[in-house]
């Protein structure tokens, strides 16, 4: 009964929270070079195609390329990639250069594929990853960084790892007092993120800190690309309403003015 918790989670005090957060575009892209440098290598992102990037409130949206097809870096960043295709004329399956309508290719073949190379675990699809966790930005941001050393006294299956803020009870395989059951879980995944990892283009000092928040803030970008849009939306239809209500009450005081 002591078991089974994992450590609070760590604030990422992300620039979109609250109802007035918007995304922060240099954020987004430095996250998205976390995903592609170290993430995409186990994980895929299914949901989202190239173009979605240089949407408007994307990583790389140009107010010059309304059309994210024509956007100069979103195309770059499409020819990068390599996606499967089936031959017409063969049958057999190759690749071509992606484009910037295709997907993100998965960096395996298939499921069985992906487990094979991971210890029999599926390294999980990250589209909505933000959305599938509690707290997501926050559990990303934390998880990321939750690769504490392991408490002796604690047996660690090989291919598992120890983390502060992975959900689990560690009950089972801790030697210790059992009222010191140390907090968190194992999971497949070893920790992807150290120090000056990924080198920032724009100066970012590369911590594992900004690495996390900035990845974190991706995921929380690919889960929901329209979120901004939609919440400022919300934001005008409250002005209005408020506006409305008060014309409306200066209206009737007017009508019913001196009558009683
Ligand atoms: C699981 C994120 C890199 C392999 C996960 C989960 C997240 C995540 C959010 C789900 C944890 C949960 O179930 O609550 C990331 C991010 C990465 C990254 C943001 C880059 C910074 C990698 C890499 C590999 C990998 C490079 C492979 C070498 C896995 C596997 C799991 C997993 C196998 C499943 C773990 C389990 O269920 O035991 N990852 N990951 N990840 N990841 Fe990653």
């Amino acid at each position: 009964a002591a078991g089974g918790h994992a450590k609070p989670l760590q604030k990422g005090n992300f620039s979109f929270e609250g109802p007035f957060g918007t995304f922060d575009q240099a954020e987004l892209q430095r996250g998205y070079k976390v995903y592609r440098e170290v993430c995409s290598s186990c994980h895929s992102m299914k949901l989202i195609s190239f173009r979605n990037l240089g949407q408007k409130g994307g990583p790389f949206y140009d107010e010059e390329y309304k059309n994210p097809n024509d956007n100069p870096v979103v195309k770059q960043i499409a020819s990068e990639f390599e996606v499967p295709e089936i031959d017409p004329e063969t049958g057999d399956e190759v690749t071509r250069k992606a484009t910037t309508s295709d997907r993100f290719p998965s960096p395996f073949r298939n499921d069985d594929a992906a487990k094979a190379s991971n210890g029999g675990a599926l390294p999980p699809d990250l589209s909505v990853m933000a959305k599938a966790r509690k707290h997501g930005p926050d559990y990303i941001y934390s998880l990321l960084q939750g690769y504490d050393p392991e408490p002796v006294g604690l047996t660690v299956a090989p291919g598992q790892h120890y983390n502060v803020y992975f959900p689990g009870d560690l009950s089972a395989s801790w030697k210790g007092d059992h009222h010191k059951v140390p907090p968190g879980g194992v999971l497949a995944m070893a920790a992807p993120l150290t120090e000056g990892r990924v080198t920032f283009d724009d100066g970012t000092p590369s911590t594992l800190k900004n690495q996390a928040k900035a990845v974190a803030a991706f995921i929380t970008w690919t889960s929901e690309p329209h979120a901004i849009e939609r919440k400022q939306t919300g934001i005008a239809v409250m002005l209005y309403l408020l506006i409305f209500f008060g014309i409306t009450y200066m209206a009737y005081r007017q009508v019913w003015k001196g009558k009683h």
